[in-house]
């Protein structure tokens, strides 16, 4: 493994990262400005003071909802008023929006997201609601999709709420998994997008009991294609990152083995992608009696992301909690090494609180993997001599008052 180690070395010479952050009307913060190295950035305060809020802001620079899953309407500042009764209300500002200077392997440039209201005339009548939309800038130009952030930028994170990821129901592993691709394959945040958007014209055409055969049998065959692009491309990303586990150590951060749990998935094991797709087809035209008796149809929709404790062959999902947060460590780290190997950039790297549940050996284990790795992480906590060791190697920002002052 002398080469792939050297290779990383080499790549990691060329830093990426976000070196200015600007946050206007975005949750606690009515302007925030944040000149950032290429580093690891200890953001501290007490608890509230809007640590999280400011990865959270960062991770909208990446497709999606970002790292709280959260409705846009949450997202822009609200003001509490007390009014002359002493009852509380608030208002908002109309809009928020987060600002970057990104540099991707020395070239800088400038992603610019926030929300934008529109209109959107109803089905059947004359009448308009309105709607907000996130909306994305990179260099002053509007991209048409979210998903072209992936060209420039790229992170992932870990936080508290995926202390629950591997107990009860898939969808956040499913979630975990969709960005770990595509982070790979910029294509794969479009598909999903679009899957959703066909799954969910679908359901509602059965339900409406609208018997519009050739409209149904036509989207069954879109999601079909696009649902085998999806399996086939999260079947990639799990080979990858397995081969790649392999050859890395097992020490404090165990070596995990990945597992995709999918029917569509296992289809590919055996047959060609246009054999699975019309299987598909099939599956979906037998299955449109389960949305009639509001079932979940089977499909990609379902499909789970099964990890392991490699060494005791152990579940995630049985392990304890400090050993839960192990296994994703060990992927987020596997994952960001991949990732710059294979995409030519490195991740940014969010560690939300992650020093909770990890005894004090993990702790300074993944201090120096951080330090290794060579990479910007920006690590929340509110305790920041847990970071000492990194003192003299990374950015310290204290949160207070709604204000971040570098230590
Ligand atoms: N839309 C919003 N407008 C104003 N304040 C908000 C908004 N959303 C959350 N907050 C506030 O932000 C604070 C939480 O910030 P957070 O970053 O989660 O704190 P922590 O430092 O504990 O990570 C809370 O005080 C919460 O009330
Ligand atoms: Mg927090």
């Amino acid at each position: 493994m002398d080469s792939l180690a050297c290779n990383l070395a080499n790549l990691t010479v060329l830093k990426s990262g976000v070196e200015r952050l600007t946050l206007t009307d975005f949750r606690n913060y009515a302007n925030l400005r944040i000149r950032a190295e290429i580093a690891p950035i200890v953001v501290y305060g007490e608890n509230g003071s809007g640590k999280t809020n400011i990865l959270e802001a960062i991770s909208f620079l990446t497709p999606g909802r970002g790292l709280r899953g959260a409705r846009l309407n949450d997202i822009k500042r609200f003001i509490p008023q007390v009014n002359y009764e002493n009852s509380v209300s608030f208002v908002s500002p109309l809009s928020w929006a987060v600002a970057a200077e990104i540099c991707n392997n020395g070239d800088v440039f400038n992603i610019a997201t926030a929300v934008e209201k529109n209109l959107k005339e109803l089905d059947d009548a004359d009448e308009y609601r309105s709607f907000e939309r996130r909306i994305v800038k990179i260099d002053g130009n509007k991209a048409s999709s979210q998903a072209d952030l992936g060209r420039y930028f790229s992170a992932v994170w870990i936080t508290p709420q995926m202390d629950r990821m591997f107990r009860g129901g898939s969808q956040p592993r499913r979630a975990f998994l969709d960005r770990l691709v595509y982070a790979f394959d910029t294509e794969h945040a479009k598909r999903i997008s679009a899957f959703e958007h066909l799954y969910r014209e679908w359901y509602k055409l059965i339900k409406d009991a609208r018997k519009d055969s050739r409209w149904l049998a036509s989207l069954e065959e879109e999601m079909a294609t696009t649902g085998v692009a999806i399996a086939a491309a999260r079947r990639e990303q799990v080979a990858r990152l397995n081969a790649f586990i392999e050859n890395e150590p097992d020490d404090v951060f165990p070596s995990v083995m990945l597992e995709l749990d999918g029917i569509v998935e296992k289809s590919l094991d055996t047959k060609a992608a246009v054999e699975v797709e019309e299987e598909y087809r099939n599956l979906l035209l037998k299955q449109r009696y389960c949305v009639m008796n509001n079932d979940t149809p089977d499909g990609v929709n379902r499909t789970d992301f099964k990890v392991f404790f490699k060494k005791k062959g152990m579940p995630a999902e049985l392990c304890s909690t400090g050993e839960q947060k192990s296994l994703l460590i060990s992927i987020i780290l596997a994952q960001t090494k991949c990732q710059t190997l294979y995409k030519g950039f490195a991740p940014v790297l969010l560690l939300d609180e992650v020093a909770a549940h990890l005894d004090d050996n993990k702790k300074e284990a993944l201090i120096s993997k951080i330090r290794d790795l060579n990479i910007q992480a920006w690590i929340t906590t509110t305790n920041p001599d847990i970071f000492a060791s990194l003192r003299s190697r990374a950015q310290f920002f204290k949160i207070k008052n709604n204000q971040i002052f570098e230590d």
